[in-house]
């Protein structure tokens, strides 16, 4: 089977859905690949890496006419989709409860679309969870970010000139992305607390190094991997059990999710007014609407000398890693779907339920 990797159209994207290396590994496959000119050219990767790959470098009509497969990050544009021919496999992310008017358009087209952020939280499809592989690398680099913003250093220090006590970290939401924030926090000598819905992840933040900030709550008992929305009762007791961190902390890092909606506001306008001067807050929910009151998706917001950045793609700024991990989370899912003769198409089977959103002129997931 031909497949087609595409450049990005999105603007400031600078990741390629699938690095040289993946290539080889799906040519090893008898998978054969195209790859559009200049598509990895902003993750390092040039044209000639991927002929060395094995891979033939096309244009995008070309890739169109002749993949079987079509490959890339973020949802097919409007114009990409005009080009899209029916039976054509489709392979991205879609977000398909926000981008309805796209879906439809791909299942008139007749484009079986499958869609990587739909990726079921179960322990066999870790390995093709793009939102992990990518998360992980946000969480790494929100506290490189902060570590250049805020107005100290992280570590203690005991120098001739005195003693420089440890910066605070407070993260809010201890998924993938705060569990590395923790992770790479604690590497760099910073006092770290974190708080999260979930009970499991008090343990998970302790492994770390990490001090856990508990709020009661009965609420999400039983339900281990997904966080339910918080009530209000729920919102007010963390809103008194963060709150002393939060007016020390020089860093602070949100990452808080609920999937399928917007993400909760765990740092009222309020709180932020009362936070010392200087400090800063790096909002990685900023895309899905945002945990601070203030949180403006890729603008910095300052408030009474508090910074407040909203950031919607931190992973393209570490593009080489997380083209080589969203590649390898795409091997994983093609290897998982086909056999010898092509796409199993086991529509009942879970992963293939869960990510298949159009299939044969059929809406399958609304
Ligand atoms: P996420 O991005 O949906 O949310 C981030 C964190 O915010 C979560 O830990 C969530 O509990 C927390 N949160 C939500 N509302 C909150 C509130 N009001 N206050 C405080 N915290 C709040 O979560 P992510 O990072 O995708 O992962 C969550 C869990 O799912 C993790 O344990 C992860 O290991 C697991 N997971 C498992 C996968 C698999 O088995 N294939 C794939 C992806 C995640």
């Amino acid at each position: 089977m031909k497949i087609g990797i595409l450049k990005e159209l999105k603007n400031g994207e600078k990741r390629v859905a699938i690095s040289p290396k993946i290539v080889k590994s799906l040519i090893d496959k008898g998978f054969e690949c195209f790859v559009e000119e200049n598509a990895g050219i902003l993750a390092q990767f040039t044209n000639s890496d991927f002929e060395e790959s094995g891979a033939k470098i096309k244009t995008n009509n070309e890739i169109f006419e002749l993949a079987d497969i079509l490959v890339k990050i973020n949802p097919f544009e409007k114009e990409e989709i005009q080009m899209l021919k029916d039976g054509q496999i489709t392979i991205s992310q879609l977000f398909h409860l926000s981008n309805t008017d796209r879906i439809e358009e791909m299942t008139k087209k007749g484009v079986s679309a499958f869609s990587l952020d739909a990726m079921p939280r179960i322990s066999r499809a870790q390995d093709m969870d793009v939102l992990s592989s990518q998360n992980n690398l946000a969480g790494y680099k929100s506290v490189i970010l902060g570590a250049n913003e805020i107005p100290k250093i992280f570590p203690l220090m005991m120098t001739a000139a005195g003693t420089i006590t440890p910066a605070r970290v407070l993260i809010f939401g201890v998924g993938v992305a705060g569990l590395q924030a923790i992770a790479t926090a604690k590497r760099l000598g910073a006092i770290v607390e974190a708080t999260d819905i979930r009970k499991e992840t008090k343990e998970q933040t302790e492994s770390l190094g990490g001090k856990f900030i508990s709020v009661e709550n009965n609420e999400n008992e039983g339900n281990s991997v997904y966080a339910k929305e918080a009530s209000d009762e729920y919102k007010q007791k963390q809103k008194e059990a963060v709150e002393e961190s939060l007016f020390k902390a020089d860093l602070v890092i949100t990452t808080a999710q609920v999937p399928g909606r917007k993400a909760p506001i765990l740092i009222t306008k309020n709180q932020v007014e009362k936070m010392k001067n200087g400090a800063v807050i790096i909002d990685l929910a900023a895309e899905q609407g945002g945990n601070c009151g203030y949180s403006k998706l890729d603008e910095i917001v300052i408030v009474n000398g508090v910074k407040i950045i909203g950031i919607s793609m931190s992973p393209v700024s570490v593009s080489y890693n997380a083209s080589e991990l969203f590649g390898k989370n795409v091997f994983n899912f093609l290897v998982h779907l086909t056999d010898e003769n092509g796409f199993k198409w086991e529509l009942d089977e879970e992963i293939t339920d869960g990510t298949l959103i159009t299939h044969k002129n059929q809406i399958r997931k609304h």
